[in-house]
């Protein structure tokens, strides 16, 4: 009996691991959220179990304990459960306090590595974020911090020179390009979000960072801060043509 916390990737199911598609495959009961396409969920089997966990418009969807509590009680009379995270489970995942609940709980767990979109959104926008001369490095951080989380030293972030990848910032790009303005950054500084990226939906913004605030983005985004986060000119039209949906039409 095993609960296994299964990455699928930033929404695109060919993004999936073949380990991720055999699990969702034999999984006796899945259990997911909001953001897994049903291109994903047409890999569980018609016979598994599903359960939606996810928060929704007007449904604020289960606790954290819940959940944990859920997958508790799943690995204790089923084979194979599978939790299935958008991205990496163990990104901005909470997967290693699933994990962590399980494991006190007596049952078995793994966890199975997937593509990030803090890596696969700036992919969409055309970014190489450890592009060669122009950023030695990259940091991934969130823009929602839980309750007894350390506030996010911008100050510290802008003076690094890295790529700066923000997750969950939809609603706050403007008050994020404010803060990192104050703390000394250049407004000109590129800047990107990738909005629903790999998806068919897939939506692209380049500007500069003091642009940021005056662009409503709808949830899921990763905003993209620093020099790598220029337009390039030869993607521009993958950005705006190539979705996964038209390179499946194409094939
Ligand atoms: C709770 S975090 C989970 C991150 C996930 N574990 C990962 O590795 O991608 C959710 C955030 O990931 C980002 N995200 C997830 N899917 C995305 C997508 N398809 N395009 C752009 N950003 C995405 C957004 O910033 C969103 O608010």
């Amino acid at each position: 009996m095993t609960v296994w916390l299964v990455g699928v990737g930033p929404g695109d199911a060919e993004l999936m691991t073949l380990k991720a598609a055999r699990l969702l495959g034999n999984a006796d009961a899945v259990v997911f959220d909001r953001l897994i396409g049903d291109d994903v969920l047409d890999h569980v089997s018609p016979s598994a179990e599903r359960y939606d966990v996810g928060k929704s418009p007007g449904r604020p969807g289960p606790s954290q304990d819940q959940i944990n509590d859920l997958l508790v009680a799943l690995g204790s009379r089923l084979e194979t459960v599978v939790r299935v995270k958008g991205g990496d489970p163990f990104i901005f995942g909470r997967g290693v306090e699933e994990a962590a609940a399980c494991r006190s709980a007596g049952i078995a767990v793994d966890v199975v590595a997937g593509i990030t979109s803090a890596l696969a959104a700036p992919m969409a926008a055309g970014i190489s974020v450890t592009e060669r001369g122009m950023s030695s490095g990259v940091c991934i951080v969130t823009a929602h911090q839980g309750p007894g989380s350390e506030p996010i030293d911008w100050t510290a972030l802008a003076a690094t020179g890295l790529t700066l990848v923000v997750l969950m910032g939809a609603a706050r790009a403007g008050e994020i390009s404010d803060k990192l303005i104050e703390s000394g950054m250049s407004p000109t500084t590129p800047a990107a979000v990738a909005t629903n990226a790999t998806r068919p939906e897939e939506h692209v913004w380049h500007g500069a960072l003091c642009e940021l605030g005056g662009t409503p983005f709808r949830s899921p985004s990763t905003l993209v801060i620093g020099p790598t986060a220029r337009r390039h000119a030869e993607w521009s039209d993958r950005a705006s043509k190539a979705t996964p949906a038209s390179f499946r039409a194409a094939r």
